[in-house]
């Protein structure tokens, strides 16, 4: 069903590669609520993804950038409000990698130069993508600025390795951002904070099935699907959110203000009498 919350906005989305891409069904949500946007991956990931089908999808043209090139991002601005003939009203920054997450090494056994770009990529690059927005005045007032987040920015996930440093990093840059851009210009910056998400990056992740199993029990409503996310992110482009700023927004079923559900007390103590007693179970 569409509301068209995004008639008339124009926007930049960052991070489709296929189907599974958190940004790939945002894309397809913007376009059923009326936004116009400019799709945009890194130039390798537009020779071996699908961005192509999407942007037929969604009547959009693509841009190649790589997010740690100010050049590229500078690029990608200037040309995007060219073909949608405006400033923008919302950017969805859904970008991640980690070298060290990728070839599965220990955190206690990090190479260093991929430590630097797991940052660059995944948390410095909202940055220099804000920097240059602002410095060529590019998003509308009130326009909003989504990133994407894990729950590893706060709590230690063993297999998460360095990508805790880059999504800590991620939601300081929203807050302290978020501040600078709200007082000169109005413009909002928030962090979703998503359940683990069978994507590419997700998959990627050293154990990834155990912690979305995991997750799934812990969470009352079970965990967030990127449909799911795609329809948080609707709410927060559009104008029903418009004092919603430098936050970061648990999206995870209730996985984060859960201390220990049943599902999961039931797993190791299955004999336990508050599990007998909890109707909710059989
Ligand atoms: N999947 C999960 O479990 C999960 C959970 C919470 C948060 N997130 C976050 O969601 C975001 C999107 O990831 P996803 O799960 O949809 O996976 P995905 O693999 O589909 O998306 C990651 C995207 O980052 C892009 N990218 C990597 N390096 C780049 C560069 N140098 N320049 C431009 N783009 C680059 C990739 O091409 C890809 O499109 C990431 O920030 C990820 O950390 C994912």
């Amino acid at each position: 069903m569409s509301y068209n919350l995004l008639k008339g906005k124009r926007g930049i989305i960052f991070g489709a590669l296929n189907e599974d891409s958190i940004a790939w069904e945002v894309a397809k949500k913007a376009h059923d609520e009326g936004a116009r946007f400019v799709l945009t991956n890194a130039p390798i990931a537009l020779r071996f993804g699908k961005i192509e089908d999407l942007g037929k999808l969604c009547d959009a043209e693509i841009i190649p950038a790589d997010v740690t090139s100010i050049e590229d991002l500078e690029h990608l601005l200037i040309k995007s409000q060219e073909i949608l003939g405006g400033k923008l009203d919302f950017i969805l920054h859904s970008v991640g990698m980690s070298k060290n997450v990728v070839k599965k090494r220990d955190y206690t056994d990090l190479n260093y130069k991929d430590f630097i770009q797991a940052m660059d990529i995944s948390a410095i690059s909202l940055h220099k993508l804000l920097q240059s927005a602002k410095k060529l005045d590019a998003i509308n007032e009130y326009g909003s600025v989504l990133t994407l987040s894990y729950i590893g920015a706060q709590r230690v996930f063993t297999t998460y390795g360095d990508m805790t440093q880059a999504k800590a990093m991620l939601e300081s840059i929203v807050r302290s951002f978020g501040l600078h851009y709200g007082l000169d210009k109005k413009v909002r910056i928030n962090s979703i904070s998503q359940s683990p998400t069978k994507t590419t990056a997700g998959k990627g992740i050293k154990g990834f099935d155990s912690f979305f199993h995991f997750a799934g029990k812990m969470s009352p409503l079970g965990n967030a699907t990127a449909a799911d996310c795609a329809d948080y992110c609707i709410t927060l482009f559009s104008d029903l959110s418009r004092k919603v700023t430098m936050q970061n927004l648990y999206h995870d079923g209730g996985f984060s203000s859960t201390g220990i559900s049943y599902e999961v007390l039931k797993h190791y103590r299955p004999d336990c009498e508050c599990i007998k007693h909890d109707l909710r179970l059989e």
